[in-house]
């Protein structure tokens, strides 16, 4: 599923070229090991960043042995708190494109985004997608090993979304992601203030009102099988009142001419 209108695109120019994936962390310990050598195996051409926040569990130190291990290619940014999904991927989105990278990736440290899968997100974007989402809920798309109660959300969710902000996205929530750097430099990142998943609703949001091309792609989002999700109650609050916001505001101003740059 593919909205928004193709900018045509210089032959010979392959965005993912110099694609950068960027892993959150927050004790993630005993998969950060996991996500890493399976990362390296499927696509070892990509660079990788881990933000870390200074997990109790080590995670921040274990993320330095590899990247010792492996300075060219993996790379780690430790900040001091805890500070919710949004703020480590801002943090990590300023990083990579101050280094370049032409394609920037979101990707959890859980297992739950198959590294095996990064090249259908990375294939989108160089046959013309701006933002490639890797989608549950489009055909061929899908969900393993998760409670029933947690489907039921995150359906209930996309499909408040997908009403409200009045656009075609089967997947909004979804935090398995390729951005082209044309798209993370024109979107205001300064003023996304999101935290939990409502960080991806924005930032897709962001992305169509600009005019960007977005597609999704099916794949297949394994629950995670070691640790425990960050996810919490205010996350939601925090989504169902913003996204009713974003939604008036676009009806509001959908019909009005553009602004006239002075
Ligand atoms: N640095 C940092 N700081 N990382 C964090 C934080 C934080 O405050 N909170 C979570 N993370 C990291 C986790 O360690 C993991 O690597 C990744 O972000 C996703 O966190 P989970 O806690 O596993 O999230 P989830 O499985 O509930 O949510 C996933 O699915 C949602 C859609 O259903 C994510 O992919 C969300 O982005 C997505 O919206
Ligand atoms: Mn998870």
């Amino acid at each position: 599923m593919t909205t928004g209108d193709a900018v045509p695109r210089l032959a010979g120019d392959r965005p993912t070229l110099r694609t950068l994936v960027i892993i959150p962390t927050f004790n993630e310990r005993e998969n950060l090991p996991l996500i890493l050598q399976r990362l390296q195996r499927a696509c070892p051409a990509v660079h990788v960043l881990v933000v870390d926040d200074n997990s109790p569990d080590g995670t921040g130190q274990l993320a330095d042995d590899f990247a010792a291990a492996d300075p060219d290619r993996i790379h780690v940014m430790h900040r001091t708190v805890k500070d919710g999904l949004g703020a480590a991927y801002l943090a990590g989105f300023a990083w990579g494109l101050s280094r370049g990278y032409t394609t920037v990736v979101e990707m959890d440290a859980d297992g739950s985004h198959a590294p095996e899968q990064l090249h259908l997100l990375l294939e989108a974007v160089d046959a013309g997608a701006d933002l490639a989402i890797g989608s549950r809920y489009v055909e061929g798309g899908n969900v393993q090993n998760w409670p029933w109660r947690r489907w039921a959300l995150s359906w209930t969710a996309n499909t408040y979304a997908r009403l409200a902000l009045g656009i075609g996205i089967h997947d909004i929530t979804a935090g398995y992601r390729a951005y082209r750097r044309e798209v993370l430099q024109k979107i205001d990142l300064d003023h996304v203030d999101s935290k939990g998943y409502c960080f991806q609703i924005d930032l897709t949001w962001r992305t169509i009102t600009n005019g960007f091309v977005v597609t999704e792609v099916p794949i297949t989002f394994t629950e995670r099988e070691l640790g425990v999700s960050k996810m919490s109650g205010s996350n939601i609050r925090e989504a169902l009142v913003k996204v009713a916001q974003w939604g008036i505001d676009g009806r509001l101003h959908r019909n009005r001419p553009a602004p006239v740059a002075r």
